[in-house]
């Protein structure tokens, strides 16, 4: 029998400025993308130009039976010089969620999904801690000038990512060698940007010790100031894993549990929300990471095929945080699109299970809209439920968009 999901449930896909607008060249991985020493795959150059073709974007979405989008706002546009917030960028913004109103899908704006203004990563970007009031800044004025069009808002993209980075690497004995290519690549982007040697911190290549302190002060300094400003719905999302002890890897696993999930979690506490991002799971054993079992399935990424993640995380953030939850991402890299089919029915079967348990979930948000720039990976994992021809920009739903998308628009399954 089919099951009925609550009525207004959210049934969304995602995408985020950098990895679909194109010529996003006052952020810092513009930068880092276009030099010498770089550590990425090819740069996102014109990326899926949605900067120009957002509306009949949205309108697509909506044609396949989706009634929200999550986007984001880009930063390095709004205030590409510290202090100058460009009336034309906001202006632009105002248009792609008019256009999201007008189209009658809901539009849920993160207002920093990994890229940021060149100035400020070169300035110590969030190992710095006047991140906090310059990140405040810019939501301030964001959410003036957007705030009567945005119901709901991401004020940070996976928080705990530059945490998750730097305790996966402690964990698994992989310490970058010093001189190794990414401190190359930081030192010649310092040089590049006139910053000092040493302070050139991009998100996901930074610290996650000295990053996550002002991270969680800067998502709580947003959220006031979005909060007196704006009648939305104000939470952040977490980049959520399954960890899973084996061997007698309980105590291990609670530690990292702690450090990536749980710090934040707890420091979530009275939101509005929190936005659950969760693609596969880890194994942790007595004193390290363990790969995945032998005969598992690989996503393109490299990790386990395990949709069965996406449930014990969201009770997991439930637990933790005591916030109503919306899954904010959730997808596969893979070039096989009857396994995106695959992974999605299984990790829906796990967000059925939280909703008979009476948890209170809101949402499901699939990553991503279309294919896009999965960053250093450059253009190969496939995520999206629609292709993009490199060449043309010709957009395509694939069997996987017909086949969510009508699920949204009965909110059955
Ligand atoms: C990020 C996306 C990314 C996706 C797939 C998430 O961590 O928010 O930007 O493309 O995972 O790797």
């Amino acid at each position: 029998m089919a099951y009925q999901f609550p009525t207004g449930f959210i049934w969304g896909t995602a995408t985020a400025a950098h990895q679909v607008e194109g010529g996003n060249t006052a952020s810092d991985l513009w930068l880092m993308e276009w030099m010498k020493e770089s550590i990425f795959t090819e740069p996102s150059a014109d990326a899926c130009d949605h900067y120009h073709r957002y509306d009949s974007d949205i309108g697509l979405l909506k044609g396949l039976g989706f009634n929200t989008y999550r986007l984001s706002i880009e930063w390095a546009r709004i205030e590409p010089e510290e202090g100058f917030f460009s009336k034309a960028a906001l202006d632009h913004y105002r248009r792609v969620l008019a256009s999201c109103h007008a189209q009658n899908v809901t539009p849920m704006v993160t207002f920093h999904h990994f890229t940021a203004p060149l100035w400020f990563t070169c300035d110590g970007g969030w190992e710095d801690s006047k991140s906090v009031d310059r990140f405040a800044r810019y939501c301030e004025k964001a959410a003036d000038a957007l705030g009567d069009l945005l119901p709901y808002i991401c004020t940070i993209n996976e928080a705990n990512i530059p945490q998750m980075i730097t305790s996966m690497r402690e964990a698994s004995g992989r310490q970058s060698k010093p001189g190794g290519q990414r401190d190359r690549a930081l030192a010649e982007a310092a040089r590049l940007c006139g910053g000092e040697p040493g302070r050139f911190a991009p998100y996901l290549s930074g610290d996650g010790h000295k990053a996550t302190p002002n991270l969680i002060a800067a998502h709580r300094k947003a959220y006031a100031v979005i909060k007196e400003r704006v009648k939305g719905m104000v939470g952040v999302t977490l980049s959520l894993t399954d960890y899973q002890a084996v061997d007698g890897g309980e105590k291990l696993r609670d530690e990292i549990d702690h450090a990536v999930n749980g710090q934040f979690l707890q420091a979530m506490k009275g939101d509005d929300f929190v936005g659950v991002q969760t693609y596969s799971r880890t194994l942790i054993g007595k004193d390290r990471l363990l790969p995945p079992p032998n005969d598992a399935e690989r996503t393109q990424m490299g990790y386990e095929f395990y949709p069965e993640a996406l449930e014990a995380c969201i009770r997991n953030a439930v637990k933790q945080s005591g916030c109503t939850v919306i899954v904010t991402e959730n997808g596969i890299g893979t070039e096989d699109d009857t396994r995106r089919i695959a992974y999605t029915e299984r990790a829906l079967n796990g967000v059925i299970n939280c909703l008979k348990d009476g948890i209170d979930l809101r949402g499901y948000i699939h990553w991503s809209m279309m294919d896009n720039y999965e960053w250093l990976e450059g253009y190969r994992p496939k995520f999206g439920l629609v292709d993009v021809d490199r060449s043309t920009q010709a957009r395509k739903p694939k069997p996987s968009a017909y086949w969510l998308g009508s699920i949204a628009k009965r909110n059955a399954f």
